[in-house]
């Protein structure tokens, strides 16, 4: 733990307030057994300054030194509107993607392109189908826009249907959305079946396929969908993320791509402007390999961490192939949440129904995964 903070406190009464105020997590009173647990972990275990945020799948390594310099060097154009300035990103990650920057639409974070298809599926009625569970946000716009949710279960291996997506079909779907690989449940869809549903799918309707942690697969059985668009098909719109693997979430850059007539009707729909900053940054990060190999280094070190103690534990869990991980706790997922803020961590949010028994864990630095390991076996191992 020598190398987690500069300055490490023991678990004491001050920084648990501190800790638990910053979390915002409601509390949930603990056992007599919890609090004589509690206690001897207070003595037992260092624990960071700070709150170790494993909720939100970022990248904790980000932005990488390319980005901030670029940051630094951009400083100055803070007073200027952004207008032309995205196009040198925009043929960097066209070619890097096999297509043209016709092809790309550049939002304030992939989540600008959800939602502004969700808002477009809204325009056209109708439902979206889409797999149970998985990212809301594209699925919460397009409810708030009127359309009807149709939401197909995974199954028992926690797998997307895609027969039961077929089976799920109206009349009136407008719009497929899939999330490959899937979150928070990490696992991908086989890449000869997936590409024959999004052809398929795409016959008749829009398929939104969203990568956003297409980078972090190391499933050999997983193919991106981005070739689709490259080859001319129609109708598929898939999105990718400056946020995770280049660590840069907070400047908010993301892309859709698809067919440039569909790019066009995004980019007149959108409302997000992206800051010269975010470009610099998000340009000099795509022009850079080392930063996303060091974070999948580290990602995959953090990753083997946790597996390990779950196989210890024998919990069930995913193989992760994005960063986060999702385990069967065997408990409520808001418990969970509450006794792990009482350590400093945070743990993911619900997601329904799985949240009576399992809790998703993103991953952050293989030293602070070392802490949660601690702290879960030392509360329930
Ligand atoms: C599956 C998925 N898609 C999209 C996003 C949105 O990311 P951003 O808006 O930062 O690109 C996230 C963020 O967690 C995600 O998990």
């Amino acid at each position: 733990m020598t190398s987690l903070t500069r300055r490490q406190v023991l678990f004491g009464g001050t920084a648990m307030a501190a800790a638990t105020m910053i979390s915002g997590i409601p509390k949930t009173p603990l056992t007599p057994r919890m609090q004589i647990m509690r206690n001897s972990l207070a003595a037992d275990i260092p624990r960071p300054d700070y709150m170790v945020r494993l909720s939100s799948n970022e990248n904790p390594y980000g932005p990488s030194r390319v980005a901030l310099k670029a940051v630094h060097e951009n400083m100055h154009l803070a007073n200027r509107y952004q207008f032309r300035d995205i196009g040198p990103l925009m043929q960097t990650v066209a070619d890097l993607n096999g297509v043209t920057p016709d092809h790309v639409v550049v939002g304030t974070g992939s989540g600008e392109i959800l939602s502004t298809v969700g808002m477009l599926t809204g325009m056209r009625g109708g439902s979206v189908v889409c797999a149970d569970p998985t990212f809301q946000s594209l699925l919460r716009y397009a409810d708030m826009a009127g359309v009807e949710i149709i939401r197909v279960p995974v199954d028992e291996g926690l797998n997307a249907d895609l027969d039961g997506m077929r089976a799920a079909l109206r009349d009136d779907t407008s719009l497929v959305y899939l999330v490959n690989p899937n979150n928070p449940i990490p696992n991908v869809i086989e890449g000869r079946s997936m590409r024959e549903f999004v052809l398929e799918m795409a016959e008749d309707h829009l398929v939104f396929v969203d990568e956003a942690y297409h980078e972090y697969v190391d499933d050999p059985s997983y193919e991106s969908m981005i070739g689709l668009i490259a080859e001319g098909h129609n109708n598929i719109i898939v999105s990718r993320t400056a946020s995770k693997i280049y660590g840069l979430a907070g400047l908010r850059v993301g892309f859709g791509y698809a067919h440039p007539d569909l790019i066009r009707e995004m980019r007149w729909r959108k409302t997000g402007q992206n800051t010269i900053l975010g470009i610099a940054a998000a340009h000099a990060s795509y022009l850079d390999d080392e930063f996303p190999k060091f974070s999948i280094r580290k990602n995959q070190e953090s990753k083997a961490i946790v597996a390990k103690m779950c196989d210890e534990l024998g919990l069930r869990y995913v193989k992760s192939n994005t960063n986060f991980t999702f385990i069967q706790t065997g408990m409520d997922n808001e418990t969970l949440q509450s006794q792990m803020g009482e350590y400093g961590i945070l743990t993911g949010r619900n997601f329904p129904p799985f949240n009576n028994e399992w809790s998703r864990i993103s991953m952050s630095k293989p030293e602070e995964m070392e802490y949660f390991v601690q702290v879960y076996k030392q509360l329930y191992g």
